[in-house]
């Protein structure tokens, strides 16, 4: 399934995800800027953080309950907002867009 990362300035990367992996894990593997994702996806640095855009969020879900608690450590949260460790990829969101916030820049 392919995602598209798109940078606080519009700069977009489109990648192919395998099923299984975390949209996190996706943009470290492929060196996309704006995801630091210190803590390595355990869901406990809120460095992953992204926006999900309206049309995705019925498919992505909403945050769990240690990923709410993490995300109201990120100055710039959202109502779409989710750590993008949280987000597993299948072929349900295959064409996902994820924005990432200034502040991981
Ligand atoms: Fe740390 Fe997602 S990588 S919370």
């Amino acid at each position: 399934p392919r995602v598209t990362y798109v940078e606080y300035n519009g700069r977009e990367h489109g990648i192919e995800l395998e099923a299984g992996l975390s949209v996190m894990q996706g943009a470290i593997e492929n060196n996309i800027p704006g995801i630091d994702a210190d803590c390595g996806g355990e869901c406990a640095c809120a460095t992953c953080h992204v926006f999900v855009p309206e049309e995705w969020l019925a498919k992505t879900g909403t945050p769990g309950e240690q990923e709410a608690s993490m995300l109201g450590f990120a100055a710039t949260a959202q109502p779409n907002s989710r750590l993008a460790c949280q987000i597993t990829m299948s072929e349900a969101l295959d064409g996902l867009v994820v924005h990432m916030p200034e502040a991981q820049h």
